[in-house]
């Protein structure tokens, strides 16, 4: 197994919010906020980014690629699994162990948990999970505190409620989690089938979260700051007919955002699929498309840092 030499955040793999203490994430924000004050064309000018995605993505992939595109590094790009040799039965591990003598750092998404932590156990160069399976999302997470911090002028004490698939969602998974480090209260409204699984209470235990369930936000609206709201994953349920049952169980409309406090904010990880009806889009609380914006920031951060350009 290769030894990465890392030092602060250079060489380091980028593999579940687990792995970041509260200061490290501040100090990610901190240059984020840099590189959307400021371009900083030519930083990475010579860098190859591998971008695998075994998975669909659009903001993830395209805001990694173009993150590395706007420092002045280049890009080589594995969209469609059936593209690969992994079609041909080629396995991830030997997978890894070529891409990464094309590149300098390799961002990957598989549908499998834990396929990032074997990739970067496996690759010298660094590793950035774009999500693996119903696992971990950590740079969502950054971008998501990034937005929340954007909105709310602070991360500590906020209210915030996390909302529809805690079960397989795992944007929230590394979510609760950091906001949890930054003292929020945290309300998980869920049908009782799609709530957060038991392996992310425990970590969430662990540090002392405040948390509380619930299966419909409507009373909760007027003491939130941020409604963080989430598709149902159907292509994670192992039975379509239990997909039926849940399928657009929350949807925010107008009528839903009556008692919202002045700096209520509304973000989601998209896509969306019917969870935040359109006329919301027109109102000051919607900060979904922004906050998609802001993966570019915070990726640009993240590339600079592994790869030892920014401190
Ligand atoms: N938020 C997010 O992960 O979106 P994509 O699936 O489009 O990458």
């Amino acid at each position: 197994m290769p030894q990465k030499a890392t030092v602060g955040f250079k060489n380091r793999d980028i593999i579940s919010i687990h792995d970041f203490s509260k200061d490290e994430i501040q100090h990610i924000l901190k240059v984020a906020k840099v590189y959307k004050d400021r371009p900083h064309p030519g930083l990475l000018k010579g860098t190859i980014l591998a971008s695998l995605f075994f998975e669909p993505s659009t903001r993830t992939r395209f805001s990694f690629e173009s993150a590395m595109e706007r420092l002045g590094g280049s890009v080589i790009s594995l969209a469609d699994a059936k593209s690969s040799s992994s079609s041909k039965g080629e396995s991830l591990s030997d997978s890894i162990r070529i891409v990464e003598k094309y590149c300098d750092v390799i961002v990957m998404r598989h549908p499998l948990e834990g396929a990032a932590r074997l990739a970067a156990e496996i690759s010298k160069n660094p590793v950035i999970n774009g999500g693996d399976g119903a696992n971990q999302h950590p740079t969502q997470t950054f971008l998501d505190l990034f937005s929340i911090q954007e909105t709310q002028k602070k991360l500590s004490g906020l209210h915030v409620a996390l909302v529809g698939d805690l079960k397989y969602g795992r944007t929230t998974h590394s979510l609760a989690y950091a906001l949890a480090l930054f003292g929020a209260k945290l309300y998980f409204v869920a049908p009782q089938s799609l709530q957060m699984p038991d392996h992310i209470m425990r970590n969430l235990k662990k540090i002392k979260a405040k948390y509380s369930f619930h299966t419909h936000p409507d009373q909760l609206m007027s003491k939130l700051d941020i409604f963080y709201a989430t598709r149902i994953q159907r292509e994670r349920f192992p039975d379509p007919l239990e997909y039926e049952k849940v399928e657009g169980i929350y949807v925010i409309t107008n009528k839903l955002l009556k008692k919202v406090k002045k700096n209520f904010r509304i973000l989601h990880p998209l896509p969306r699929v019917n969870e935040i009806n359109y006329e919301v889009d027109d109102t000051p609380y919607a900060y979904y498309f922004e906050q998609a914006n802001n993966g570019l920031y915070v990726r640009q951060a993240l590339l600079a840092l592994i790869m030892g350009k920014a401190s």
